[in-house]
């Protein structure tokens, strides 16, 4: 097992990463405290595979379980599952310290987290992640939301967990196009802030290395950045290194288009972008378009009309004062912020990414 330790000023919490943690999860929470209620919320998916096994944990360690299922997909980050989940909160009889556990991927983990946030203006929240993205990435730093029409994770508040506990044995049951999904974040903290986590997936690393080495380097980059900067209000913009395109296209595709995939194509625009503005070199270019496709991840613009995705991004929250802010790669290690990062050119590299 490796532990992480989040410090941040409100709250400081464990990343707990490696195999066999579900059937812990019951212990860790009695040695957190909870001794009665636990409710579980995850989807049908996820709920056939691991809920068992939580559950049994959860019992044994003597806690009263509900277990709240909402339906899988993206779609359901969403105001009304969160109506339906506060309802059944309340049927329960959940208390302001009645924890809640988020069992699955990023959507249950936002989901989970948004109502955890709210729910009698906050219960206590554990996440429990399932998927590469989710362990590396959506269940730390506590950013919890919901979509509302075109407003992406707009809708949502800073709320941190407890306790995170990402068992790399859920990994295994992972569909292969999940798998690339997440290795998109992976690749994104190679470019970012770790040249060597790059170089790992260039150089295809089996994955089950990743289950033990990788989600743990990656989990590492992303507790630093956000005990140095919890609020995003600086430093922590650069994980949304690909996210402006990306976002844009999950929008435009109605989100047919995945995170993972979105957020490929838009480290390969904003790549694109660095180059044209002289900070990136062409060799270091191709080396991170390479790396994206080598992934199995798309470096193409699907067949979305321009327009759509350029007005997506004029929705993004990190849009300033009419330029577009764009987090743009410098070597393979390493980002700048640049918020004058011009519409014109932004349309110019996305016509030229249509296949
Ligand atoms: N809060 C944040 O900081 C943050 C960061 C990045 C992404 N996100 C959000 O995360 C979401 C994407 O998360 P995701 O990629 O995990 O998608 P997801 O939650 O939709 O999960 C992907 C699919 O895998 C299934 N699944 C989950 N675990 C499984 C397992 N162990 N075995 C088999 N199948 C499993 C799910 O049921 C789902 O069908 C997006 O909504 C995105 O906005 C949030
Ligand atoms: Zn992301």
């Amino acid at each position: 097992v490796k532990t992480i330790k989040v410090n941040l000023a409100q709250n400081t919490y464990e990343i707990r990463i490696g195999t066999g943690l579900l059937e812990q999860v019951g212990n860790r929470l009695e040695a957190l405290g909870f001794k009665e209620k636990v409710v579980i919320i995850t989807n049908p998916t996820v709920d056939g595979l691991y809920g068992q096994k939580l559950k049994g944990s959860l019992e044994s360690a003597g806690l009263e379980v509900a277990t709240l299922i909402v339906p899988d997909g993206e779609e359901y980050k969403s105001l009304e599952e969160a109506g339906k989940l506060y309802e059944q909160l309340g049927d329960f009889q959940a208390e302001r310290n009645t924890p809640i556990l988020a069992l699955g991927g990023g959507v249950i983990g936002d989901l989970a987290g948004f109502v955890a946030a709210t729910y009698l203006r906050g219960v206590p929240l554990v996440q429990i992640p399932t998927t590469l993205l989710a362990q590396v990435d959506s269940s730390i730093g506590g950013k919890v939301a919901v979509n509302h029409g075109k407003l992406k994770n707009n809708i949502g508040t800073f709320y941190q967990p407890r306790l995170v506990v990402a068992d790399t044995d859920t990994l295994r049951t992972l569909p292969e196009v999940e798998f690339k999904n997440g290795l998109a974040e992976v690749i994104k903290y190679g470019i970012i802030s770790d040249k060597t986590i790059f170089d790992a997936v260039a150089e295809k690393v089996p994955e089950i290395e990743w289950y033990y080495i990788g989600v743990a380097r990656c989990a590492a980059i992303k507790a630093d950045i956000v005990e140095k900067d919890e609020k995003d209000l600086g430093l922590r913009n650069i994980l949304n290194y690909g996210h402006t395109v990306g976002h844009a296209i999950e929008i435009a595709s109605d989100y047919s288009i995945k995170h993972g995939q979105g957020v490929a194509i838009g480290m390969v625009a904003a790549a694109w972008i660095s180059r044209e503005m002289g900070i990136l070199s062409q060799n270091n270019l191709v080396t991170i378009r390479k790396t994206i496709v080598g992934a199995g991840l798309p470096v193409t613009l699907p067949d979305l009309p321009l327009e759509e995705i350029l007005q997506a991004m004029q929705h993004d929250k990190k849009k300033v004062s009419g330029h577009l802010r764009f987090i743009l790669p410098k070597t393979i290690g390493e980002v700048v912020v640049n918020d004058k990062v011009e519409m014109g050119l932004v349309e110019k590299i996305l016509k030229g990414m249509y296949e």
